[in-house]
């Protein structure tokens, strides 16, 4: 495994992390040997969300982690509220973190989080100093060791790390989504540590969808729609001659084509089985050369790096 700093946080992180959405439920379910795969092979980044799985994702983790805890950063979120049965609401209030942070260290087995991030807040939220007060208040008592920000913009992403103490941002950037590529300087210029959440753009970075999987319905071809997800299968046949190599599957290439940045600090792949795990664990230390990373740039005329495609 190969460390990288997490910006200036003074927190280390394995450079591939375990992205744990959906832990515990559905097609995620009894990964426990893919996160001792993981631990084995010296991952120590893992994240998570007070909100994934109704408390299940937190929970396996707990249980993985047992017994490990100092080896381990663990990154996880408040702000997003799904009652049982209702609808997901955002809630940033001081109140909300007092209830939710409790809740998330039982579940984590654990009396500190390294990482603790602001769940896709909207940007008036970056205004409202009684929270990040608090959220001070929380590093210096320990409770956490820092705290950060994840979410889909540039801009955002800047005004927190312009007007916070925060110093850690998760954001989407992926070889098919790379309208916040230029964050990445942003971020350097800050030193700020970079989680990339949903590096394989879903898992169409793997090289593994067909027409027929994921089967129609399933709920990532649901959200992109049929015209979106013929897409990602045909341009993962224009990116697959540079990614896939002798020694390099398609989804390690991806990975590396993120890590070749230098302000990058880890990727969280959605793991959902212990071969995935392998495999992610498998793209350490992996590079593009320069001239893969130019040719994906200039591809069709600068088509590739023009994507823009949602989770
Ligand atoms: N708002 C937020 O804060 C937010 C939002 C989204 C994600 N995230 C974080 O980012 C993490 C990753 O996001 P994501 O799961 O949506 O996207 P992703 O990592 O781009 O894609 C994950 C999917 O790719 C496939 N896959 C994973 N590893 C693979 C491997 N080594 N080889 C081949 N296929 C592989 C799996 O799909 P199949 O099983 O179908 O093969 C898996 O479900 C989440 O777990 C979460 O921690 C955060």
């Amino acid at each position: 495994m190969i460390y990288r700093q997490l910006g200036n946080t003074g927190i280390t992180v394995s450079e591939i992390g375990v992205g744990c959405g959906g832990l515990g439920a559905g097609r995620k379910v009894g990964l426990e040997p893919a996160l001792e795969y993981a631990l084995d092979h010296g991952v120590t980044l893992f994240d998570t969300a007070v909100s994934y799985a109704e408390g299940a994702s937190e929970q396996v983790l707990g249980r993985v982690l047992a017994g490990r805890r100092e080896k381990v950063v663990i990154a996880s979120k408040f702000g997003t509220v799904i009652p049982p049965g209702g609808d997901a609401y955002k809630d940033f209030s001081v109140g909300n973190l007092r209830a939710s942070l409790p809740v998330s260290l039982a579940r984590l087995g654990t009396d500190y989080i390294d990482v603790y991030q602001l769940h896709n807040p909207p940007p008036a939220v970056l205004e409202d100093r009684r929270l990040f007060d608090e959220l001070d208040a929380l590093v210096a008592r320990g409770t956490i060791r820092a705290y950060g920000l994840s979410i889909d913009d540039c801009a955002t992403a800047c005004r927190f790390l312009d007007a916070t103490r925060g110093r850690a941002i998760q954001i989407n950037i992926n070889l098919f989504k790379q309208k916040e590529r230029p964050f990445l300087a942003e971020a350097a210029r800050r030193s700020a540590g970079v989680i990339i959440k949903v590096p394989l753009a879903g898992g169409a970075l793997s090289g593994r969808f067909t027409r027929d999987y994921p089967p129609p319905g399933e709920e990532r071809r649901a959200r992109w729609g049929e015209a979106d997800f013929a897409r990602r299968i045909g341009l993962v046949e224009k990116v697959r001659p540079v990614l896939e190599r002798p020694g390099r599957t398609m989804g390690q290439g991806a990975l590396a084509w993120l890590l070749s940045f230098d302000a990058v600090s880890a990727v969280i792949p959605g793991i959902s089985s212990l071969e995935k795990m392998q495999d992610a664990v498998g793209a350490a230390g992996m590079r593009l050369t320069a001239e893969e990373m130019r040719t994906l740039d200039e591809m069709g005329g600068g088509e590739i790096r023009a994507l823009n495609l949602s989770w």
